[in-house]
């Protein structure tokens, strides 16, 4: 699907069966082998000066739900070729690799400077974004709205900064545009785990998003 049609479009991540109880394998000590290395090591630096910093990150690859948020979005994202794109709370992390193929704008409470001529950045609460209606072809957020109004980064306490911010994502999203994003939901009660996050119910999230041509599925962490 493109950008053609007058809807707007909004996609979210359903996580794999099984992605979010997968045991990640602890690391055993490697005492024995360390200090053997060291020893090695010691008796031959090859001009290095050696102190001991133990270091043991052996096993699986780590891998946690942002893996999944991340290769989710970027998915989506390599199908829409999109000339631009909103970024909503943003920890730059995700976004520089994007960089490299169309400008990024980023809007977060917290600021700082663009590191690339791709990258504008907007100092400010996501409740209002200084930008006109229909303007991206994109709109991302990844593990943000759960976080606005509680202050636990340093914007104003407004418990329904989350909608309000919800709002301003869809008005700034081009006719026939994606939003895409992710959030914490689960099936009982929404909940506030004050002032880390929100926990949703996916009814909540449907009717935020009310007018949007499709709600997809959102993942659960
Ligand atoms: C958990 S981080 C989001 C991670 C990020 N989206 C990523 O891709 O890794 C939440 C971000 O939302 C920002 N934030 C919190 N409240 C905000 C608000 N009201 N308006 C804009 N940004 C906000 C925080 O500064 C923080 O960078």
């Amino acid at each position: 699907m493109g950008f053609k049609s007058g809807r707007q479009y909004i996609l979210a991540l359903e996580l794999p069966t099984g992605a979010t109880d997968r045991k990640m394998k602890s690391p055993q000590p490697n005492e024995r082998g360390y200090k053997k290395h060291l020893a090695a090591l010691k008796k031959n630096p090859g001009g290095f000066y050696i102190f001991e910093e133990p270091a043991d990150e052996t096993g699986f690859h780590p891998e946690n739900f942002v893996d999944y948020e991340c290769a989710f979005a970027a998915d989506q994202i390599r199908q829409l070729h999109p000339r631009n794109l909103l970024d909503v709370g943003s920890y730059r992390h995700f976004i520089l690799g994007l960089l490299a193929h169309f400008p990024i704008t980023t809007i977060d409470v917290r600021s700082r400077q663009p590191i690339c001529a791709n990258e504008t950045i907007l100092t400010g609460d996501a409740k209002k974004i200084n930008f006109p209606d229909h303007s991206f072809d994109v709109v991302l957020s990844l593990c943000a709205l759960e976080h606005f109004g509680l202050s636990r980064y340093g914007d104003e306490f407004d418990l329904h900064a989350d909608q309000k911010a919800l709002g301003e994502m869809i008005r700034v999203l081009k006719p026939g545009g994606r939003m895409i994003f992710t959030t914490t939901i689960h099936h009982a009660q929404p909940a506030i785990a004050f002032n880390a996050h929100r926990i949703y119910t996916y009814g909540m999230l449907q009717a935020f998003c009310d007018g949007l041509l499709s709600f997809a599925k959102v993942m659960e962490h």
